[in-house]
């Protein structure tokens, strides 16, 4: 079965958290949204909660830490649609925040690299045929973070940060190589967000934290590529 709607948007990540936000949002822009989730249940709750709201969002299996995985949804995504507008690289883990890098457990690095930083990369790189096929020009967001800001650097959570900006990176790559293939590529700050990685007591809400991502979706420029973005402005790197 196809899409019954023309723009499609992959959000990987989206049982829970900003990604889930990120997911309805672009529903409500008139967008099929596939809830890619490694939790087939959650992945499915999220997107039964979703169509129960009136919208069109489809589950997909999805564990970026597998290139299996990736490539299975990539297939299953082939089923139901030809082309692919908007994928917002979104799932990501922070562990050991206060754990100095002094004390840091390389370990601990290589599992932050291969969550926030080898999985997006493989999943634009599946996903690249689809996006070359969307007729006016596809989108790819990265969900970074303020910890991934050389500029603002200190000492917390060094694994997590060096995976974000190393994500930073990507963004800029990916962005040069696909100018003139009409992608856009950019990397966003969202906040400090109260989700179960933000904690209770952050003050942004999800609405807020998914706002300048589901912007780059679909309201900015095309042109807008390569860029570090808080609340619609650039960033520092
Ligand atoms: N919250 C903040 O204050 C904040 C600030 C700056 C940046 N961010 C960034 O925003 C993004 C979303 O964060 P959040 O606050 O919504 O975090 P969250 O509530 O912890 O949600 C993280 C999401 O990523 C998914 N995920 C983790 N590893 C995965 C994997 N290997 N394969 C597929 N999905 C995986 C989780 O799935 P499971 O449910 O299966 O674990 C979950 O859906 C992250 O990239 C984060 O770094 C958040």
């Amino acid at each position: 079965m196809r899409t019954t709607h023309p723009k499609t948007a992959v959000v990987t990540g989206s049982n829970r958290g900003i990604g889930k936000e990120i997911a309805r949002q672009l529903c409500q822009c008139g967008f099929a949204v596939f809830i890619a989730s490694r939790d087939m249940h959650d992945g499915r709750e999220a997107a039964d909660e979703l169509c129960a709201e009136g919208h069109e969002a489809i589950f997909l299996h999805m564990d970026v830490n597998d290139p299996l995985s990736i490539k299975n949804a990539v297939g299953t995504f082939s089923q139901k649609a030809d082309h692919l507008d908007v994928l917002v690289n979104n799932a990501g883990i922070l562990e050991n925040a206060d754990v100095p890098i002094t004390k840091m457990n390389v370990e601990q690095l290589q599992r932050a690299m291969e969550t926030n930083v080898y999985g997006p990369i493989i999943v634009i790189q599946d996903f690249l045929p689809y996006l070359a096929k969307t007729p006016d020009g596809a989108r790819i967001i990265n969900v970074s973070s303020g910890a991934g800001s050389l500029q603002r650097m200190r000492t917390y959570a060094p694994a997590y940060s060096i995976s974000k900006t190393a994500l930073n990176a990507v963004t800029r790559q990916f962005a040069a190589s696909l100018q003139d293939r009409r992608i856009a590529v950019n990397t966003v700050d969202p906040g400090w967000v109260q989700t179960d990685m933000g904690g209770a007591h952050a003050p942004r809400s999800v609405e807020s934290g998914a706002e300048t991502i589901v912007w780059l979706a679909t309201e900015a420029p095309l042109t807008e590529t390569g860029k570090f973005w808080k609340d619609k402005r650039e960033a520092d790197w």
